[in-house]
C-alpha cells in the first residue's frame, strides 16, 4: 500500500545504533569490559567469530558519522551509552570516568550542532562484566540500585544535552536470548550443550522482573530530580511482534491473544497497570516473581511513552500443548502456540529476507500500531525497524549498495506510520535500524542492517546504500514544514 500521507513537522526520523555494536575501542580511555566484550571474545559465540573490539570504529570516526548522517537529512539519531565507559567499576559510589563522559559529551554536542536530536539509551545490553561476576547481573536484585546510580550519573553528566531518554533496550530479548536460549551474553540456558549454567524456565522471568524494577527506579530518579530542570522525556523500549491468527477459529484467536500478551505485554502492560498481563501470569504460574504493592506503584506510570522496536509479523495458531515445542526461541515460552510465516493456504505473508526471523509485512506493522495504541494509550516512539536484504552479506559492495529490498521495506513501513498518524495514532518517531552495518550480536558481522555499507576489510570505510538517499528524499517530500 502506498500513501501520500504526511508527517507532522515535529516528527522525529533518523537511524539507530548501539554502543557495543558500533563503538569498538573497547579498552580506550579507561573503559572496562562489558559482558558483550567477554562473550563475543569466544569465536564460537557468533556466526563469523566476530567480536566487539573494533565494530565500526565509531569511537574514532564519530565526526565522520555525524557529517554522513547530516548528509542523509535526518533530524534525529538514536545511540546508546556504554555503562563501562562511564562507570568502569559498575557499582554505585564508584568513580565516574571523566574520559568516557567527555567522549559522549563531544558526540552529543556534535549531533546538536548538526541539528540532529539525540535519543539516548542507557542500557543496550552491554552490562559491566564486573557486575555479572559479582552477582550475576540482572539475575540479582542488587542490580537495581547500581542501575539507578548509573542512570543518575548519566542524567547529571549528560542530561543538559538530552531530551529523550530510553532506559533499557528490549528487556524481553535480553531476558530470553541471554537467559533462556543462551545465544546472547551472558549466554545462560538450561541446554547444557550451550551453557554449564542456567535455567531457561525461571531465569528469564527473574531477569525480566529486575529489568522492570531497574527501569522504573531510573525513571523515578529522572522524574524526581531532573525532569523539571532538564525538561526531557523518558521511557522503556519494548521489542514487539505483530501476531495474526492463522484462521478465524476461536482457538487460533485465543492463541494470538496469548502470544501478544506474552511477548509484547510482558514489559508493556506493567508500565501502565503496575503488573504483568493476566495471561502472562497464567502461562508462568508460580515461576513468575510477584511485585509488592510498593513495586507496583513504582512501575505503574513509569514510562512517558512507549518505545517500540518492531521487525516482523507472525501467523499464530493454537497447537496441541502436549506436543514438543515447535519453532523459534519463543517456543518454550509459549506452550500450545505455533508461529510461522505462511497463511492458511500455505502462502508466505512476506518475501524471504536475509535473516530467517524477519519478513516484510507492512500491514502487520499498521495493526500493531493500532493495537499498541488501544492497549496502552501512550505516545509511541518507533525506536528500531529494519531488514537485511536477501544474501546481502554475499554480494559485492556495488551490488549491496543497490538495496532495493530495504528501500521497499523501510518506505512501506514508514507509509504505515503516516497512515496511522492520520487516523489518530500518536506515533512520534521513526528511528530505523541501522545507521550503518554493524556487529549484529550472534550473527557477528554477517547481517548487514545498515543504510550505510561498511568495508570491514578497509578501515571500516563508509558507503551510503541506495536506501539512505531514498529515505532522505522520502522525508523531504513528506515532512510538513
Ligand atoms: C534488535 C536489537 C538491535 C539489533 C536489531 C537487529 O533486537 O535491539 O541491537 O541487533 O535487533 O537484529
Amino acid at each position: 500500500m502506498s500513501t501520500s500521507a504526511k508527517f507532522p513537522a515535529d516528527f522525529h526520523w533518523g537511524y539507530a545504533t548501539a554502543s557495543a555494536q558500533v563503538e569498538g575501542s573497547i579498552s580506550a580511555d579507561g573503559k572496562s569490559p562489558s559482558i558483550w566484550d567477554t562473550f563475543s571474545s569466544d569465536p564460537a559465540h557468533s556466526e563469523d567469530g566476530g567480536n566487539t573490539s573494533t565494530a565500526t570504529e565509531t569511537y574514532t570516526k564519530w565526526q565522520e558519522d555525524i557529517a554522513l548522517m547530516k548528509s542523509y537529512g535526518v533530524n534525529s539519531y538514536r545511540l546508546s551509552l556504554s555503562w563501562t565507559r562511564i562507570l568502569p567499576d559498575g557499582v554505585a559510589g564508584s568513580k565516574v570516568n571523566k574520559a568516557g563522559v567527555e567522549w559522549y559529551r563531544k558526540v552529543l554536542k556534535g549531533l546538536l550542532e548538526a541539528g540532529i536530536t539525540p535519543f539516548v539509551t542507557l542500557f543496550h545490553w552491554d552490562l559491566p562484566q564486573v557486575l555479572q561476576d559479582k552477582y550475576l547481573g540482572f539475575l540479582s536484585s542488587e542490580i537495581v540500585p547500581d542501575f539507578e546510580n548509573y542512570a543518575r550519573v548519566c542524567y547529571r553528566e549528560l542530561g543538559d544535552l538530552v531530551q529523550y531518554w530510553f532506559t533499557i533496550n528490549e528487556p524481553n530479548v535480553y531476558s530470553l536470548l541471554g537467559h533462556a536460549i543462551g545465544k546472547h551474553a551472558p549466554g545462560r540456558s538450561s541446554d547444557r550443550n550451550i551453557s554449564p549454567q542456567g535455567d531457561s524456565q525461571t531465569e528469564p522471568l527473574i531477569v525480566g522482573h529486575n529489568l522492570l524494577l531497574a527501569h522504573a527506579s531510573a525513571v523515578k530518579v529522572y522524574h524526581d530530580d531532573f525532569a523539571s530542570s532538564q525538561g526531557g522525556k523518558i521511557g522503556l523500549v519494548v521489542n514487539m511482534l505483530w501476531g495474526e491468527p492463522l484462521t478465524d477459529s476461536a482457538e487460533d484467536k485465543a492463541a494470538t491473544e496469548k502470544f501478544l500478551a506474552v511477548y509484547n505485554g510482558w514489559f508493556a502492560e506493567p508500565l501502565v497497570t503496575g503488573d504483568y498481563p493476566a495471561l502472562f501470569k497464567e502461562v508462568h504460574g508460580s515461576r513468575l516473581p510477584a511485585f509488592t504493592d510498593n513495586q507496583k506503584a513504582l512501575v505503574k506510570g513509569s514510562s512517558d511513552f512507549l518505545a517500540i522496536n518492531h521487525y516482523t509479523t507472525n501467523m499464530v495458531r493454537a497447537a496441541d500443548s502436549s506436543a514438543a515445542p515447535t519453532t523459534g526461541p519463543l517456543s518454550a515460552f509459549l506452550p500450545g502456540i505455533e508461529i510461522g510465516f505462511e497463511d492458511k493456504d500455505g502462502k508466505p505473508i512476506g518475501p524471504a529476507a536475509g535473516l530467517s526471523w524477519v519478513r516484510p509485512v507492512p500491514w502487520g506493522f499498521g495493526k500493531l500500531l493500532d493495537w499498541a495504541h488501544k492497549s496502552y494509550g501512550l505516545d509511541i516512539y518507533i525506536s528500531e525497524n529494519g531488514v537485511v536484504c536477501p544474501n546481502e552479506n554475499r554480494l559485492s559492495r556495488d551490488e549491496a549498495l543497490q538495496d532495493d529490498f530495504r528501500v521497499n521495506y523501510l518506505s512501506t513501513y514508514a507509509d504505515q506510520i503516516a497512515l496511522k498518524i492520520e487516523q489518530g495514532v500518536p506515533v512520534k518517531s521513526y528511528l530505523m535500524w541501522a545507521f550503518t552495518d554493524n556487529f549484529e550480536w550472534q550473527e557477528g558481522y554477517t547481517a548487514r542492517f545498515g543504510v550505510t555499507w561498511i568495508d570491514y576489510q578497509d578501515d571500516c570505510r563508509r558507503y551510503p546504500k541506495k536506501s539512505a538517499g531514498y529515505m532522505r528524499n522520502y522525508f523531504a517530500a513528506r515532512l510538513a514544514r
